[in-house]
């Protein structure tokens, strides 16, 4: 458990840590970090009177897995942010190993949220935590204002859960249909079978089974995250399947990101799923969260950072934090595939803009570490582009692909195949890099610790094209 007054007490131990993060030089300037500590899945997005809503599972005094609690930043315009005090703690015996993800769902001016309380039981030495010794409980809260929480009331408990479930259930995400409110859980059956388990509810308090999604052949052990939502009229199933073998270049990282387009008959309660498909091909992607906001963009917010992966952030870690979020993306769906954009308002962190054709582009060579650089070639040919001192974008026989040195921390390479290429779009932070290829279609996202934190971009290319490059600058944080 961590109370409010207990982390209020700790806080004041922590000043310490605090100065150790505002030192670090790897600090994110566009990109929201933990205060102090881990951070890993992006929580309860919503926009509410007009404020955007940002929560996230936090460790604030632990740069490792620990309790989790919700850290919680606010922005009017997603360029000047607010860091909040953290909005939900353990307090409960339903949620007092850790207050874990969830969702939030704006109705009649009242924000719903759903989260799962972890419970590791220590009665016994014997358990597995898999199939037994956990609970994840199903809990719902409301606020009118996204600070202040009613009480927390359970809506299921493992009991609630097919008896084939394992005790790994979680992740709840509301979406509706007609009067309908369907939640989405992420879960792993005691067959170590993946899926995500639905149930329907008319007033946020019953929730009756409904459905499983899952595949006819194993797709994974564990589903974590799931996000169905509707895309320019396509529904999709966005989820984090654990346990995937690689194949050639797909399935590289420990666990996988990505959606199936899923067709629902809720009339007749059955549906077909489309192939999954990757988010996002870099090494530090997970966890993806959506919301629609007041505009109606469904925007998209993610861990930028993987549980049990073999490389690592050591470089954050000496300096008492670890993980961020990546940039807020807007979805859409088109030839049959969602793609990404950078949210428009980053644009307004755009200054000393440079504009130059591909051949004469070298002869600039830009020092800034915090940038975007978007390419546009006017033939498809083979490219090399050198974005920092060991870090390239190679596209040879039709594979792009991503490879990084020892500012990787263990990152190597990943790829993707591509038939062509017409543009990219790097953002480049102190310690982040993404890359958004033929307009969104493909993303390439991963963290990186240069030992010079200025880059020099060379372009080895006889393509023609042009670049626009922008240095960026970052977000204000009000504390
Ligand atoms: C995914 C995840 C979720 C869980 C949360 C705990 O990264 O494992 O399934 O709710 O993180 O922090």
């Amino acid at each position: 458990m961590m109370t409010k007054e207990d982390y209020l007490k700790q806080y004041k131990n922590y000043q310490s840590m605090r100065d150790n993060v505002a030192k670090d030089p790897y600090r994110l300037h566009y990109h929201l970090m933990p205060p102090t500590g881990f951070l890993n899945d992006p929580n309860g997005l919503c926009q509410n009177h007009g404020t955007y809503h940002i929560y996230f599972q936090y460790t604030p005094f632990d740069c490792g897995w620990g309790t989790k609690l919700w850290g919680h930043y606010t922005t009017q315009d997603m360029i000047t942010f607010k860091q909040e005090e953290p909005f939900l703690f353990p307090d409960q015996q339903a949620d007092r190993d850790g207050v874990y993800s969830g969702s939030a769902f704006i109705e009649n001016n009242t924000i719903h949220y759903f989260y799962t309380g972890n419970v590791k039981l220590m009665d016994r030495d014997d358990y597995d935590y898999i199939q037994n010794g956990r609970e994840q409980n199903t809990i719902h809260m409301t606020s009118q204002d996204g600070y202040s929480l009613s009480k927390k009331e359970v809506v299921l408990t493992n009991h609630d859960y097919p008896a084939d479930m394992s005790a790994h259930v979680r992740d709840p995400k509301i979406f509706q249909k007609g009067n309908d409110y369907y939640m989405v859980l992420g879960a792993r059956s005691q067959n170590n079978k993946g899926c995500v388990l639905m149930y329907r509810s008319h007033d946020f308090i019953h929730f009756d089974y409904y459905n499983r999604i899952e595949t006819p052949d194993k797709f994974g052990y564990m589903w974590e995250c799931p996000d169905l939502f509707e895309l320019d009229g396509q529904l999709i199933l966005m989820v984090c399947p654990q346990g995937v073998e690689q194949i050639a270049y797909d399935y590289a990282n420990v666990y996988q990101t990505g959606y199936y387009p899923i067709d629902f008959d809720f009339d007749n309660n059955t549906y077909q799923l489309g192939e999954f498909k990757e988010l996002d091909r870099g090494f530090d992607i997970y966890a993806p969260q959506s919301f629609i906001d007041e505009k109606g963009r469904r925007i998209q917010l993610s861990w930028m950072g993987i549980p049990d992966a073999s490389y690592h952030n050591q470089p954050t870690i000496l300096h008492d934090w670890q993980h961020a979020l990546t940039m807020p993306r807007v979805l859409s769906y088109q030839d049959n595939q969602i793609v990404q954009q950078p949210l428009e308002e980053l644009k307004q962190l755009r200054k000393s803009p440079l504009t130059t054709s591909l051949q004469d582009f070298n002869q600039h060579c830009p020092t800034c570490i915090c940038y975007e650089m978007k390419v546009e070639f006017d033939n498809y040919q083979e490219f090399n582009i050198n974005i920092r001192d060991d870090v390239q974008f190679i596209y040879q026989n039709n594979v792009l692909t991503l490879s990084l040195g020892e500012s990787g921390c263990g990152r190597t390479n990943r790829s993707v195949q591509l038939n062509e290429i017409t543009d990219f779009t790097i953002y480049s932070d102190t310690s982040s890099i993404e890359i958004f290829v033929n307009g969104g279609k493909e993303v390439f996202t991963t963290r990186v610790y240069s030992q010079m934190l200025q880059q020099k971009v060379h372009i080895n290319s006889h393509n023609n094209g042009q670049v626009n490059f922008y240095e960026l600058s970052g977000y204000h944080i009000e504390k």
